[in-house]
């Protein structure tokens, strides 16, 4: 097996593998938005007209969700386009016209004319997709891309697991150690980031710490307005914490 570092090509193909693709596909049928995401982006866009910008879409579960809570000027991206294509086949199914889906780079939003050159009230990264981006540097570069395309003022939601819940500290310790010896997965870019496979397909995830994304809203922009877990914003149905597990939502606020 090659020992190349993991970047946004491994993630997009991983992404675009049929399992993973029939994966959040049913995911958008079936389970659609989180107690939890209702939740916030009620809070956080309390205008049906605003205008928002949802990064990683995946096959349409929070764009179709949001379309369903009232919001009619919504604009996803993701850039697996196999996703993009059963987002798009969703909201036909659906009657749904004013729904708009792209395939862009997070970390390349300068080259989509589409979303540049729009001025949003908000924007979501839903279900750890900003985790996804490998590298520090690429994850800020997705952060400050979002930013400059949202006006002041305006909310950046997004998730991640916490590098820090008391649950995993055993399981860091010991990363930390085969990180000490270089016996860590060569595929990793840096601590934290963790590579796995499972019946849905291979996962890139990197793990931050609290002082990470607190450092790195403020490196792009953003203010930190809130965060708190999945479990403590709401009680899931059984079906969302199969689906999915626990993790931190955090707001920021466009400086
Ligand atoms: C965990 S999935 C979540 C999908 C969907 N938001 C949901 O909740 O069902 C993360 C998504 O982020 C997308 N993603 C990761 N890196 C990206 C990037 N650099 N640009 C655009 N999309 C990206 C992936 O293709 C994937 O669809």
């Amino acid at each position: 097996m090659s020992d190349a570092k993991i970047n946004g090509e491994t993630v997009r193909d991983d992404f675009n593998a049929i399992n993973t693709v029939l994966h959040y596909t049913r995911a958008a049928h079936f389970i659609g938005l989180w107690k939890s995401e209702v939740a916030l982006i009620e809070r956080y866009f309390p205008s049906k007209d605003a205008r928002l910008l949802e990064a990683g879409c995946g096959a349409g579960r929070v764009a179709v969700g949001l379309w369903h809570q009232g919001y009619r000027n919504v604009t996803a991206f993701d850039f697996a386009s196999e996703l993009v294509e059963q987002a798009q086949n969703l909201a036909q199914e659906q009657g749904i016209t004013d729904l708009t889906f792209l395939q862009a780079d997070a970390t390349r939003l300068d080259e989509c004319n589409v979303i540049r050159y729009t001025s949003f009230d908000g924007a979501l990264f839903m279900f750890n997709g900003l985790m996804q981006i490998p590298g520090r540097e690429s994850r800020r570069e997705a952060m400050r891309s979002l930013q400059q395309v949202c006006r002041p003022g305006s909310h950046f939601i997004f998730t991640t697991h916490d590098r820090e819940d008391p649950k995993d500290l055993k399981e860091w310790v010991k990363e930390a150690e085969r990180w000490a010896r270089g016996e860590q997965n060569p595929r990793l870019l840096e601590f934290g980031d963790r590579y796995f496979s499972d019946d849905t397909g291979n996962t890139f995830m990197h793990l931050p710490t609290r002082a990470e994304v607190l450092e790195d809203m403020a490196a792009t922009g953003w203010s930190h307005v809130h965060d708190a877990t999945r479990n403590e914003l709401a009680s899931e149905t059984p079906k969302v914490r199969n689906f999915s597990d626990n993790c931190r939502f955090w707001v920021a606020r466009k400086n």
